[in-house]
């Protein structure tokens, strides 16, 4: 494969999670981009595993983190959101054509930092007894990737600048409830994670401005409008307001976010 936009199909088709986290971490980031090709959508996107069995967001109840297995079912809930994060990075490379080469440069870099995640946290699994696919998990995150495939705009406000925004300001807060149950190694993994995750959030933030200058749109009510049309989950304090200004949001943004 000798473009990296159809190359980026490859690991996302893949089913097996292990193996697409190591397919995704092969890809050359080298490859030419052809930015103008209409690609078509091949079936099975993404590929995923027969496990973990897949249920209701509401059905997950928060693991004690009194007992081994509910520690690992945390890890096991973290992995799982860092592959889902993988499909998101590569499915945003090969989906939405016109954008400039650093575009695609920048989400394949992404795909394979949340590839370095899913390896890190699977390995920590296994070294606790447990493998991906051992817990139940929701499919929340590719609902999203769904509602928002027709437009690069909602895919980039809803993805990186909601969804991995709001892992920024859960990171604190899960970091401390894995070390104070005394799985000090997570707590390294999540610092790995919140430092590249500041990166992901700011390209989100880069983008997402390109797009809305592209188009003559407001950035403050755009992500309002957008927000309401795709249902994005509302966000809650406390705001990680150190980690969103490293990513990139401005005031005005960071305003919006306490009084909407
Ligand atoms: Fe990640
Ligand atoms: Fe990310």
């Amino acid at each position: 494969m000798s473009e990296l936009r159809l190359a980026t199909l490859v690991p996302l088709l893949i089913a097996d999670a292990p193996a697409k986290a190591a397919a995704t971490l092969a890809l050359d980031a080298a490859l030419a981009v052809d930015a103008g090709a209409v690609i078509a959508e091949p079936a099975g996107i993404p590929g995923r595993p027969e496990r973990p069995r897949l249920v209701e967001h509401i059905q997950l109840k928060p693991p004690s983190m009194r007992t081994p297995a509910g520690i690992s079912a945390l890890v096991h809930a973290i992995a799982h959101i860092e592959l889902n994060a993988i499909d998101l990075a590569l499915d945003i490379c090969w989906r939405f054509p016109g954008m400039p080469e650093a575009f695609y440069r920048d989400w394949l870099r992404i795909a394979q930092e949340e590839a370095k995640h899913f390896t890190l946290l699977r390995e920590h699994l296994l070294s606790l007894g447990f493998d991906y696919g051992d817990f139940d998990a929701h499919n929340a995150l590719w609902d999203m990737a769904e509602r928002t495939k027709h437009d690069l705009l909602a895919r980039i406000a809803l993805v990186p600048r909601t969804l991995e925004a709001r892992g920024l300001d859960a990171s604190p807060a899960v970091k401390r409830k894995l070390v104070g149950a005394g799985d000090r190694k997570a707590g390294e993994i999540l610092d790995v994670i919140l430092h590249d995750e500041i990166g992901h959030v700011l390209a989100g933030n880069r983008w997402y401005r390109f797009l809305c200058e592209r188009r003559g749109l407001d950035p403050i009510t755009t992500y309002a409008e957008l927000a309401e049309r795709h249902q994005a989950p509302k966000l809650r304090a406390p705001f990680n307001l150190e980690a969103r200004r490293a990513a990139g949001f401005d005031e005005a943004e960071l305003a919006a976010l306490t009084n909407p």
